[in-house]
């Protein structure tokens, strides 16, 4: 790739930055960071605002003045193509997706369509406003370490490592990711990827294991820990995320992945016992009280036994280092949704409980 030493000349200039999927968890988190970091950088937020987006995440920072939010679904190709043609845009970061790997399972057609067709239609209209004129643009795509598959025999991912997907969900990421250095490689469009290992933090949506245990101990309910609870995965706070997408978007270089992760494995029955263990603490409950709601379930199809991930690369390179050790990490998370039960309340009203009891009454 004849760009791939090519360094951004952007900083500190004016940019005009589409990031897509800003009302999720990280999306939110990566919103914010632009927004108050860079205040010569209009920042505009698309989101269709599915079940997982939520501009309440974003109250703090919606009335800064380079903060602009457009509703948009991403498989409506015409709406993005004249939204570019509108706004001219020079970068995009591209977070939005289906992003939970259970709802793949039961309806993998809506992975396609956002995280494929969406993210081509994306491309397209990057393609047609950017011909002619590449300089200083970029598509930043944000993936996943579960394009990788699957580890057996330990070691770690690295950028080298072959696609492996499994489930439905890394798969339309696989596909998104292939794409995006087709569109490098074809028509010249100046691309960065990452691929990050499992955030926790603030806003994630309790669909996923963290959050969903947080507010089942809080309300007494059962844990449904999946199969043994022997799968391992690299957890890294989603602030040190956004800082990471921060530096990647700024330092990267233009057709590179990087990898992002804490070094930080963990398997889910002992990340689920320190969790259990803070949560006794801070609800003031005998130590093994919450220990107790552990509930061994039916195993997720198919399910990656371990995800590591080798970040050397874009800490030697770029400098970035997770902030946060997980101690204190988990804390600050436990410690946010206990002060942030509205959040909690409002987003498991409606439709979540239709969603659990599909999901768990079977296993
Ligand atoms: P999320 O589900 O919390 O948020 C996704 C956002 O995308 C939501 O705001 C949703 O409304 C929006 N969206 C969905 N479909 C859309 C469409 N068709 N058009 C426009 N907007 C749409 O997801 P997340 O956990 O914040 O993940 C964000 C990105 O990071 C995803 O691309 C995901 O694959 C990737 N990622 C996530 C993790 C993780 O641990 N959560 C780790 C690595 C990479
Ligand atoms: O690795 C990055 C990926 O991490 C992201 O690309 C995905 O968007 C994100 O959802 C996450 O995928 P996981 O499948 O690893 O996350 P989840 O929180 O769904 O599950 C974490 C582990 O916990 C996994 O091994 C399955 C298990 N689990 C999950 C739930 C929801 C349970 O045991 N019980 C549960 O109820």
């Amino acid at each position: 790739m004849p760009e791939a030493s090519c360094q951004k000349q952007f900083i500190m200039t004016t940019r005009k930055i589409l990031i897509t999927g800003g009302a999720g968890f990280i999306g939110s988190h990566v919103v914010r960071l632009f927004v108050n970091n860079y205040p010569n950088y209009e920042i505009y937020n698309l989101d269709k605002l599915t079940y997982a987006g939520n501009l309440k995440n974003l109250t703090d920072i919606e009335n800064a003045p380079n903060y602009h939010f457009v509703r948009l679904d991403l498989v409506d190709a015409t709406a993005v193509n004249n939204l570019f043609n509108e706004h001219q845009f020079d970068s995009v970061i591209h977070l939005a997706a289906e992003s939970h790997v259970d709802r793949s399972i039961t309806n993998p057609m809506d992975f396609v369509m956002t995280n494929v067709v969406g993210t081509v239609n994306l491309l397209n209209a990057a393609k047609e406003i950017w011909k002619g004129n590449m300089e200083g643009k970029l598509f930043y795509h944000v993936s996943t370490d579960e394009v990788y598959g699957s580890l057996h025999d330990g070691g770690f991912f690295l950028e080298s490592t072959s696609y492996d997907p499994q489930s439905p969900y890394s798969a339309s990421k696989a596909a998104s990711d292939h794409f995006v250095r087709a569109y490098h490689n074809t028509y010249k469009i100046p691309v960065v990827l990452t691929n990050c290992s499992n955030n926790y933090g603030p806003n994630q949506f309790p669909e996923k294991l963290v959050p969903l245990f947080i507010n089942n101990i809080r309300n007494n309910k059962p844990l449904p820990v999946y199969g043994k609870g022997e799968n391992v995965r690299d957890w890294l706070y989603v602030v040190d995320h956004a800082r990471a997408i921060d530096v990647v978007y700024h330092k990267g270089k233009i057709g590179e992945t990087y990898n992002i992760g804490g070094f930080n494995e963990w398997t889910n029955i002992d990340l689920i016992k320190v969790i259990c263990k803070t949560m006794d603490k801070i609800l003031g409950r005998h130590e093994g009280e919450s220990e107790k709601l552990i509930t061994y379930v039916t195993d997720r199809a198919g399910h990656d036994l371990r995800y590591a991930i080798d970040a050397n690369k874009i800490m030697k390179e770029l400098g970035w280092e997770p902030s946060l050790q997980f101690e204190e990490g988990i804390e600050k998370t436990i410690n946010w949704y206990m002060d942030n039960q509205q959040w909690m309340d409002e987003v498991t009203s409606g439709d979540y409980a239709k969603y659990y009891d599909k999901m768990y009454a079977s296993r």
